[in-house]
């Protein structure tokens, strides 16, 4: 490969789904005995130590080249710093592609920074839509999708979705690719920002999980830390702004849990966002809620694959709960993550009535943990 790589990171689900793709740009390079120049940015949208440098720490993530140090802020103010700076960088460093991850204002103001400088963009995790334009991250998607170049999709439907808006060129009929189709079908000469390519690649978080699950359970001891015995306990996240910062859907939430988990420990690490606000709602958890401090990425897969239930608002934490065969309660009104609700593995809260075991799985959706290889397969077609 030729050019520089340039991948744009700043919360927490991307430095897990950054950490899959450098892994297999290493792995391509030994195989192919080829040096691959990557360059990583921190935009700061993520700061505290919780939040982000233990997943550097737990991932052996390199130290960023860049870190922007946008810090938080309003939705506007926060993106357009990120666009700002990331400009500014984009110019020093001039690479040939962009990488962006999910659908953080990390996400949208580096697309935009880039696609204004005409590099292409490659937006990992595409096509996601929840049809809610009230959601922050769905203005993100939209918009990051409409401004990239190549766009890896986790999963089928998020390919129809594309397909919907009028993305017309896309490799293997939308289905998972292969290597093979990768090398036959992509022609990087007629790939432009007028003509975006579409691939469905699989899910990167499924990569990580699958090598993190064994590692999780030799280094994480947080379930003899909070004294837990598996399944018997709920793991709650919560920090998506339409249900924190509209304190009657906030206090809805509160109802619901304290309701579903009864006499149940409920193990709660609470997102600061979250932390600032609930300190200001009149209704508060029931007793068996525990509220602990953001853990990392080992601990809260630990926490979760042994939960008996899981509650969150988390996008990345509805596909870990049905990768890892737990049931999920969706503290949202809808969901991005549709395949996850098929046989009864997630339901929306809005539609729970009480809880049924889920039925048997069949293949799990999102791939089959090689999506790291095949997107660093694509931009090897495009370098
Ligand atoms: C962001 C993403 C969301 C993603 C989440 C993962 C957007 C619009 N939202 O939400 O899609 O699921 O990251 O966690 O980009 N704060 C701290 N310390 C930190 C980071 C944040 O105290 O290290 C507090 C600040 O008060 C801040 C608030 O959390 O204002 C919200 O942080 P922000 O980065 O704006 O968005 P998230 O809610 O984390």
């Amino acid at each position: 490969m030729s050019g520089t790589i340039l991948h744009i990171v700043g919360a927490r689900p991307q430095f897990v789904k950054y950490f899959a793709v450098s892994k297999a740009i290493r792995a391509f390079a030994e195989a192919h005995a080829d040096s691959i120049s990557d360059v990583l940015v921190h935009t700061g949208q993520h700061y505290d130590y919780s939040m982000s440098k233990i997943f550097f720490d737990e991932l052996s993530i390199k130290e960023p080249e860049f870190h922007l140090e946008v810090g938080s802020g309003a939705h506007g103010e926060q993106t357009a710093k990120v666009l700002q700076r990331v400009e500014e960088t984009l110019l020093k460093v001039k690479p040939a592609c962009v990488l962006v991850y999910g659908d953080t204002n990390s996400t949208l103001g580096g697309a935009l920074a880039a696609v204004k400088l005409h590099i292409p963009v490659c937006h990992v995790e595409a096509g996601l839509r929840s049809y809610n334009k009230s959601m922050p991250e769905e203005i993100n998607r939209i918009l990051t999708d409409h401004s990239s170049t190549v766009l890896f999709c986790p999963s089928n439907s998020s390919v129809d979705s594309l397909r919907k808006e009028g993305f017309t060129k896309i490799i293997n009929g939308g289905k998972l690719v292969s290597e093979q189709n990768v090398d036959r079908e992509i022609v990087s000469s007629s790939i432009t920002i007028d003509t975006p390519l579409v691939v469905n690649v699989g899910d990167v978080m499924y990569d990580v999980l699958l090598h993190a699950t064994a590692v999780a359970e030799k280094r994480s001891a947080i379930l003899q830390q909070l004294q837990l015995t598996p399944k018997k306990y709920f793991l709650l996240t919560l920090h998506r702004a339409e249900n924190t910062d509209n304190p009657q859907q906030f206090e809805e939430i509160i109802n619901f849990v304290n309701t579903i988990s009864g006499e149940t420990p409920v193990i709660f690490p609470m997102h600061p966002r979250t932390k600032k606000i609930y300190e200001r709602v009149i209704r508060k958890f029931d007793r068996s809620v525990r509220i602990i401090e953001p853990a990392g990425y080992f601990d809260v897969l630990t926490l979760l694959k042994n939960s008996a239930l899981l509650l969150t608002d988390s996008g990345g934490m509805q596909k870990e709960a049905y990768w890892l065969q737990t049931q999920c309660v969706t503290l949202r009104k809808e969901t991005e993550w549709v395949e996850t609700l098929e046989g009864g593995w997630n339901t929306l809260f809005t539609n729970f009535t009480h809880r049924t075991p889920a039925s048997s799985r069949q293949s799990p959706a999102y791939g089959d943990g090689k999506a790291a290889e095949k997107i660093v397969a694509v931009l090897h077609k495009l370098l």
